[in-house]
């Protein structure tokens, strides 16, 4: 049985668009501020090996699992799956999958918003020549400077919403594949001229050790690795399942993902490259936090040849990038709130982004205010501040734990005829994705989750 619905909210042009919107959505802020800072926190080699396996093993066939389920239901992930749950004759209540993934899209966008914030300052920083010739311990004083002032912070959490917003409403077709198009080859260009000037402060192979060298891992660590794999690659919340919705038929989803994996991939590891061994050749600390790029990459562009233009550029283009994630976020809501309420996009936006704004001013205090409160929750995690607690829950828990759901509803639950037509590939390629979203992915999913909570021992 083919499906033979269309999308109310239009389609991709091409098969190109497709990529280009969800590489757009992949390549963000994951990639260049958390991976890095995360791979410091978390120790290096061992941690970037766990998330690559992530990436392979887990990622890359939930990535068409969701693909698969969003093209065949064609709507909001929340009415795609009320569709597809009775089309398989399975319960209603799958539509708690759609809801969860709204919902971790909010708060997912809450902090995003602010930490792009970040980035769209140091656009403005840099191009004032405010980082020409600073040293270590004056890139840490500017980032505290801004991150201590919770009235900065909510001017640029406001420009970077509005931002997003008007991109929400005027649909993501329009503008989006454009500025992706020419946006993401010039973001990786920079990139590699960072990676270069990492080349001449004489520790970039101890960036790479550090990168690359296997060393201890703890089972928390494992859990990040895993969420990190969910978060960067967009999977687990709806977005690339309601990019999907507007994918036409024919067009390989298989292929698509493989580019848009690597792609992701390539950015998070550059940046990591890029970063490292300014760390070592500053004696900063790789477990800065969230802050390691705001208090390292302005040193590379406070001395490099022409660092004004390559940094400001480069800020620019971070923002971009947050700015193609970010609409991707709210996407699954948008279209819901279109279907169900027969809201235009103009007031889906502004209620969404009203929502958004708010939520933020929690992550905004977390780095003044209410930086030392903190609280703990058995078994999970320990002495966490708002932010913290949110991107544990968020990248942690709701996405592996969506990623898992997908996982079970493609290739337990839905027939297989439907899944073959829909993924429609070569006999060999169709059976390897099968096996992998039936075993290998819950059942890695659920071993993390077990670990951490201490019901079993891996570590
Ligand atoms: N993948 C985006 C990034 O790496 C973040 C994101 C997560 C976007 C979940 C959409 C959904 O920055």
């Amino acid at each position: 049985m083919t499906s033979k619905r269309v999308s109310i909210h239009g389609q991709w042009s091409s098969r190109v668009a497709f990529i280009l919107a969800a590489t757009g959505s992949a390549v963000g802020l994951g990639n260049i501020w958390k991976f890095p800072y995360i791979t410091g926190e978390n120790g290096g080699g061992t941690f970037v090996l766990v998330y690559l396996v992530c990436i392979a093993l887990i990622g890359i066939p939930i990535m068409m699992a969701e693909i698969l389920i969003g093209r065949r239901g064609r709507q909001s992930p929340i009415n795609t799956m009320a569709t597809l749950a009775h089309e398989e004759q399975r319960s209603r209540g799958w539509v708690a999958l759609g809801w969860m993934g709204v919902i971790a899209g909010f708060l997912i966008l809450s902090y995003y918003s602010v930490i792009a914030g970040w980035a769209l300052s140091y656009v403005f920083r840099t191009a004032s020549g405010a980082f020409i010739g600073v040293t270590a311990d004056g890139v840490s004083s500017l980032f505290g400077a801004l991150v201590s002032d919770p009235e900065r912070l909510l001017a640029w959490h406001t420009i970077f919403l509005v931002m997003t917003m008007i991109v929400v409403s005027r649909g993501v077709k329009h503008g989006l594949e454009s500025a992706v198009r020419y946006m993401m080859p010039a973001l990786l260009f920079l990139l590699l001229m960072t990676v270069a000037y990492s080349m001449t402060t004489g520790h970039f192979m101890q960036g790479l050790a550090f990168l690359f060298t296997p060393g201890k891992i703890t089972g928390q660590a494992i859990l990040i690795a895993m969420g990190h794999a969910f978060f960067t690659l967009s999977l687990g919340m709806g977005a690339i399942m309601v990019y999907g919705s507007y994918l036409p038929r024919g067009m390989s989803i298989t292929q698509a993902t493989f580019m848009i994996a690597i792609a992701d991939t390539v950015v998070a590891l550059l940046a990591g490259m890029a970063i490292f061994p300014i760390v070592f050749a500053n004696g900063l600390e790789p477990a800065a936090g969230p802050g390691l790029i705001f208090k390292t990459l302005p040193l590379a562009f406070g001395h490099m040849e022409a660092g004004t233009l390559v940094g400001t550029s480069f800020f620019i283009l971070l923002v971009f990038a947050a700015w193609t994630s970010a609409i991707s976020l709210i996407e699954p809501a948008v279209a819901w709130l279109v279907e169900n309420w027969g809201l235009s996009r103009i007031n889906a936006a502004v209620w969404v982004g009203i929502v958004t704004w708010l939520l933020g001013l929690g992550t905004i205090f977390s780095f003044n205010i209410w930086e030392d409160k903190t609280w703990s929750i058995p078994f999970l995690f320990e002495n966490k501040n708002f932010f913290d607690t949110l991107d544990f829950l968020t990248a942690n828990v709701m996405l592996p734990l969506g990623g898992l759901f997908i996982a079970i509803f493609a290739a337990w639950l839905m027939r297989d005829s439907s899944t073959r037509d829909e993924l429609n590939t070569r006999e060999t390629v169709y059976r390897l994705w099968h096996f992998l979203v039936k075993y290998v992915t819950p059942v890695a999913v659920i071993i993390v989750f077990l670990n951490v909570i201490g019901v079993i021992h891996l570590k």
